[in-house]
Order: structure tokens, then sequence, then C-alpha cells
């Protein structure tokens, strides 16, 4: 029988989404999928940082009801490229927070950095389902996050490729019985390379990836290897696991995204092409699956797996990931918010990229972490780690 109903019956049952971050590249991949099932979804609300043009596009493409752009200088820009459309405009750190809090039956969590936090923190004390992207909202204030999505009873679905192939493959009623989750990692644009010749390489070297296409800041993070050093305390936030049942493999070509093995000797996996639409769509569809028209694998062409053991010498990223989340909390704070000042100085120019990682290092040492009881204590520890990376940076020049 052919389905007759209108489609504004359709609409009346489609769900409600947010995106924080639509114009970043995981911003994006999502506004495309969502683009591909109009008749699926409703989007509440759209957020970026400055970039007027794109969002304004993006709300109108989506029919969003509101626009936001956190810098608030920018709000008549935004109002007058939105004028006559209907949409709904707001400007500043407060409106950002508060479209994260409004009603939405999904929110993407996709700002970039420690700018996220707040308002990851804010759709989750709503109750939301929130998509996270952004893992630095774990790592800066994991047990907080976690603590709060067990209060309010929000689902937190992981986007990060690594952490929604585990969340697919884990099951929670197997949790005792884990061995370890083995994450993947691509080893980035300087896998071959010495650290010697890591001395002059530019930012444009180290955006570019072999197999993702990412926003600058993780790009460079995945250079480093400091993103899989993040991934490491996001996952053992998120699944409850402690750093030594958490591996690393190198895996150059980017399929096997991430695996765990259970005490059987069984290891699980997922696989796909190095699409970020397809972990968002994961999270989009959950529990169900939704269409993508992203890259496909097709397992007769010849797909070669290899798998390396990483070297925590050449990427001693890795190592202060292990030793801040050993150190307790506070430390993870402080190396992200050490490693977002390095990486700003190295986009920048002001920086070489063999020192990241040493910024980091320093940081972590030079910080005095005290009792951290609130988010507040954590704001402020991030603001105090930035302060102090920006004089080690100073005192190289
Ligand atoms: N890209 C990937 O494939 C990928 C994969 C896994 C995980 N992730 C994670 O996803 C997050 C986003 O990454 P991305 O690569 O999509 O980043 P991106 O391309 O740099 O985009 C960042 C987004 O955040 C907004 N933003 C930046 N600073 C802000 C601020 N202070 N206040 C409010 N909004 C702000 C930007 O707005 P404007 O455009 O206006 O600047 C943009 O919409 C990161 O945590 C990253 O680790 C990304």
């Amino acid at each position: 029988m052919q389905n007759t109903a209108p489609v504004v019956a359709a609409n009346a049952k489609a769900r409600t989404v947010t995106i924080l971050g639509s114009t970043g590249s995981v911003g994006k991949s999502t506004v495309s999928l969502l683009e591909g099932h109009r008749d699926k979804f409703r989007v509440r609300a759209l957020t970026a940082n400055k970039n007027v043009a794109l969002l304004a596009a993006q709300a109108k493409s989506l029919s969003a009801e509101l626009a936001v752009i956190a810098d608030e200088s920018l709000y008549g820009a935004l109002k007058e490229a939105l004028s006559g459309t209907g949409i709904k405009v707001a400007a500043g750190h407060q409106a950002l927070i508060d479209a994260a809090g409004a009603p939405a039956d999904w929110v993407m969590a996709a700002i970039v950095g420690a700018a996220g936090v707040e308002s990851t923190l804010k759709a989750i004390q709503q109750g939301r389902t929130v998509a996270l992207a952004n893992k630095e909202s774990l790592v800066c204030a994991g047990p907080f996050m976690m603590e709060a999505v067990r209060k309010s009873g929000a689902t937190l679905l992981p986007v990060d490729s690594e952490h929604n192939a585990v969340f697919q493959v884990l099951d929670p009623a197997q949790s005792a019985q884990i061995r370890r989750i083995i994450l993947t990692a691509s080893g980035g644009p300087f896998l071959r390379k010495t650290r010697a010749e890591l001395a002059n390489v530019t930012p444009e070297e180290a955006v570019r990836h072999p197999n993702w296409s990412m926003g600058a800041k993780i790009s460079v993070d995945s250079a480093t290897m400091m993103n899989k050093s993040l991934e490491i305390i996001e996952a053992a936030y998120l699944f409850h696991v402690k750093s030594e049942q958490i591996d690393v493999l190198i895996h150059p070509q980017s399929v096997v995204h991430s695996m765990v093995e259970y005490i059987d000797g069984s290891i699980l996996s997922q696989m796909g092409a190095p699409d970020m639409r397809t972990p968002i769509a994961h999270t989009l569809g959950w529990p169900q699956r939704v269409a993508t028209t992203g890259d496909r694998l097709d397992l007769t062409k010849n797909i070669n797996l290899t798998f390396e053991p990483i070297d925590i010498e050449r990427f001693y990223a890795i190592k202060l990931a292990r030793q801040a989340l050993a150190s307790g909390l506070g430390y993870p704070t402080v190396l992200n918010a050490a490693n977002e000042v390095a990486v700003e100085a190295f986009l920048a120019r002001k920086l070489a990229f063999s020192a990241i990682e040493s910024i980091a290092d320093q940081t972590l040492q030079k910080v005095k972490i005290g009792p951290i009881s609130s988010l507040t204590d954590v704001f402020a520890l991030d603001r105090e780690a930035r302060a102090i990376a920006g004089k080690t940076l100073a005192a190289l020049k």
C-alpha cells in the first residue's frame, strides 16, 4: 500500500537536533548528513564562533530555528545575513550555552578544545542524548561529566571514530570480561620521520593528514600523537577502564577504527572507510541506523591491514597522557590546556613542531595542582595551565 501520509505529519514526528560547532569539520559532516535526511530531523539550533557566512548558509539550508554566533561583535552581521528568513539569531557565550541546554532530542558537541566544555556539560545536565566529538570535555573534566550523565540520565554517544568503534563492539553486560581496549592510530603525516626530522616541519605539512580530513587543531594533534593521548584519557573515563587496559596500535590504513579484546581471546572490531559521517550517523540513528552516502569500504580491493606497536620514546605524548591519568584529577586538564596553547603557537608559526610535547611536559611539571572539587576548580586550573604554558613558550624565544 502506498504511504499517503502528508509531509507535515512526517515532520511532526521528526527528531529535533542541535549542532554546537556546525561550521567545523565534524559540524559540516553533520550538516551534510542532515541535508540527506530532511524528513527525519528538524534543526533547533546551529552555533559557530566567527564564521557568519557559513553559519547563515547552513541555517538557511536546514531551516534551523536558531543560529548562534559566539563572538558577540558579529551579532549584526549574522542578523543581516539571516534577515527575512524568520530564523532567530543570538550572539555571545551565554547565548551559546542557552542553545546547548534548549530542548532537543540530539545534541552534537563539536566545538574544538576546552571552549566546548561548558556547552557539552549544559546539554548533559539537561539529560539530552549528546553526540560527543569534543573529546576535550572528557579530558578536562571527565569525572564531572560522567557524574552529570549519571545524575541527569543523559545518553553520551562517542563520535570520535575510535571510541565510536569501541562503543559499537563493547557489550556492557561483558564489561568485566574485557581484557583490553585497542585504540588504533594512523600515525599521522610524520609516522616515518625521526624526531630530528621534525624540527622544521610546517603547519601546512602537519595538517595534511594522510587519511582523514579534519580541523587544524586535531590534525596537528594527530601528527604529534597528542590526539591519541587525549583519546586514551577519553576512553578511560568513558568506558571506566584503567590506562593499563588501553593499548594503542599503529594502523596506517585507518580501516579498523578500534577493537575490544575479551578474556576468551576474541577480538571484536568495527571497520569502515575513514569518513566521519559513519560514526556521526551511528550516533544520529542510535539505537537504530541511519543511511549515509559517504565512502564505502570495498573489501575486495586488496586491503592490506597492518598493525604495529607504538614507539613511545618517539611519540612521547602517549607517555604524558598515561602519566597524567596516573597522577589523578587535574593533570589531564593541564595537559590539554598546555597542548592547546602550544598547538596555537605552532599554527601561528611561533613554536617549532618538535617543541609541542615539551611545552605540555614542562607545564605539567610546573603547575601546582590543589584539590579539585568542582568545575569552577577545573576552569581555574585550565586558566593557570594556559598562563604557565604561555610563559614557558615565551621563555623559549
Ligand atoms: N575533525 C574530525 O574529523 C574529528 C574527529 C574526531 C573528533 N573530533 C573532535 O571534534 C571536535 C571538533 O573538531 P573539528 O575538527 O570539527 O574542529 P574545527 O574544524 O576546528 O571546528 C571547530 C568548531 O568549533 C567552533 N568554535 C571554535 N572555537 C569556539 C569558541 N571559542 N566558542 C564557540 N565555538 C567555537 C568553530 O566555529 P568557527 O568555524 O566559527 O571558528 C567550529 O564550528 C574536536 O574536539 C575534535 O577533537 C574531530
